[in-house]
């Protein structure tokens, strides 16, 4: 698994957010991004997902140009999402939310050695979530419903799953939980990319970070560096601008 940015500039219509933005993420690892609101982090999460389209730069996946993929094509390339809206249908259970995405996961074609997930493998992962299945989304806590929407972001059998600001808001013995299950995501070789406001949270999640301010990426936290980088200003400033 292999995810390249190159010079990437997006936004909205006329209005530019996106600027010269440039990023990786390679196999088996876990990489935040992590910037002030506004910073763009969720503009950039929309571009890599095809739900939003860049006016230049370039995004490839396994070395594919997907730059130009429309977005319900992302799923198949590999790549799953849990956006700040979650996305779920409120009125369906847990399980029928669940069950849309198993279906859309079943045919994917996965390199040889790919662990698939299956309903048995999140119920695992997400003790609640079985608890809930026969529950409607609406129905649940905003944290259990966090849980379902990973879950169900796993059933697209995705390589790299991307998570925007999964921990805001939870209680953190659910973090705590959160944070067990991506652990076990990695020891099955899954990226992850993490966008998350907390960066004492994202140290403990990840093993490097971009941190973005207005529109660009302004520091990079590398591998073992996430330790100088907490003790560092470089970060503080950076969220100050933006
Ligand atoms: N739908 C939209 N239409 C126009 N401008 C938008 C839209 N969504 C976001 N923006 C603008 O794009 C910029 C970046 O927003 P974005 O949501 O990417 O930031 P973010 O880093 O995810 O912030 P947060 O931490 O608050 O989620 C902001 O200036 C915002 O006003
Ligand atoms: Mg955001």
């Amino acid at each position: 698994m292999s995810l390249e940015i190159t010079a990437l500039d997006a936004g909205y219509g006329p209005v530019p957010v996106l600027r010269d933005v440039s990023l990786q993420v390679n196999a088996n690892e876990a990489v935040a991004i992590v910037g002030s609101n506004g910073a763009g982090k969720t503009t950039l999460v929309r571009a890599i997902c095809g739900l939003s389209t860049p006016t230049s730069g370039k995004i490839c996946f396994d070395g594919q140009d997907i730059t130009y993929h429309a977005g319900h094509l992302r799923p198949k390339t590999g790549i799953a999402v849990v956006l700040e809206t979650r996305g779920l249908f409120g009125e369906l259970t847990v399980s029928d939310n669940l069950r849309i995405a198993e279906v859309s996961g079943i045919n994917v074609a996965r390199p040889a050695g790919f662990q698939h997930f299956t309903l048995e493998d999140v119920f695992n992962l997400f003790p609640v979530v079985r608890e809930k299945k026969d529950t409607r989304v609406e129905l649940l806590s905003g944290g259990q419903q966090q849980m379902v929407a990973v879950a169900r972001a796993l059933l697209l059998q995705p390589r790299l799953l991307i998570l925007d600001e999964l921990t805001t808001g939870l209680a953190p013995k659910v973090v705590q939980e959160i944070l067990l299950a991506l652990a076990a995501l990695r020891t099955r070789g899954m990226s992850l990319l993490i966008i998350e406001q907390n960066i004492k949270l994202a140290a403990t999640m990840t093993d490097r970070a971009y941190v973005m301010s207005l529109g660009k990426v302004v520091y990079e936290i590398g591998h073992g560096g996430w330790e100088q980088a907490l003790a560092d200003d470089v970060l503080t400033k950076a969220y100050l601008h933006g």
